[in-house]
């Protein structure tokens, strides 16, 4: 069984968190064994350093699957960010809303909600990447150091640069396929350490075999 409260998964080292464990925003969602690495800041502080732009009372959602890794320094941006574009002003009236006597009840008309940002399983996030409201990045695909991240990632789909395109997919479409099926992150944890081996090498036969 996992110990469902580690903080760090390797001895010694205090710059890599099991990121579910240290989430205390009920908006945000983390899957199992989905790690976070910083060695600039507290790893264990990234609500606040890493998910930027998020007030609740958007209520709008980080949710990231299992088996993630998310290399340093990267960003999420939520909606707050995002000054209407709506207006004839981008300047965000609603927000200082006892400078213009307007109702405190619309600070949100301040601006454009894109919605939730998800991220599957198995995903690898470089280095300083950014990623934007709104944005589905599918299992299995990898973004690229310092991309910004403005549309849906396909699953096992690399992408990278500014604005992130698609580099090439990992696999052949039909070991996509069948790596979607299979699943294996929802596998239970004696099953998954029985097949590190063929995950490590590559060989779809051997692991939906077993
Ligand atoms: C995206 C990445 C995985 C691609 O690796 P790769 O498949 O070996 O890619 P290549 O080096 O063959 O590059 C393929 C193309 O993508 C471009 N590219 C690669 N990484 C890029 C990046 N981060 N930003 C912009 N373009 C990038 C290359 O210039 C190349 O372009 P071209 O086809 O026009 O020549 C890798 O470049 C990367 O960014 N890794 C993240 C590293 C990281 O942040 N680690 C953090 C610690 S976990």
């Amino acid at each position: 069984m996992k110990d469902l409260k580690k903080i760090y998964p390797r001895s010694g080292d205090y710059q890599t968190v099991y990121l579910q464990n240290v989430i205390t925003n009920p908006h945000i969602e983390v899957g199992d064994y989905t790690i976070y690495n910083d060695f600039v800041n507290d790893p264990t502080l990234f609500e606040q350093n890493n998910v930027l732009y998020h007030y609740p009372i958007n209520h709008d959602k980080l949710q990231i699957g299992k088996f993630c890794s998310i290399a340093c320094g990267a960003k999420f941006l939520f909606n707050s960010a995002n000054h209407t574009m709506n207006s004839l002003s981008t300047y965000p009236f609603p927000l200082f809303f006892e400078e213009w006597k307007l109702s405190k009840k619309d600070v949100t008309k301040s601006w454009d909600n894109k919605g939730n940002i998800i991220v599957g399983n198995d995903v690898w996030i470089g280095y300083e990447t950014v990623i934007l409201a709104g944005v589905t990045i599918g299992d299995g695909a990898i973004i690229g150091a310092r991309s910004v991240v403005t549309k849906d990632v396909p699953p096992y789909t690399i992408v990278a640069g500014v604005p992130a395109k698609e580099v090439r997919k990992r696999f052949d479409e039909s070991i996509i396929a069948e790596l979607l099926q299979i699943k294996w992150w929802n596998w239970p944890k004696e099953k998954i350490a029985q097949n590190i081996e063929a995950i490590q090498l590559g060989k779809i036969i051997q692991i939906s075999e077993k």
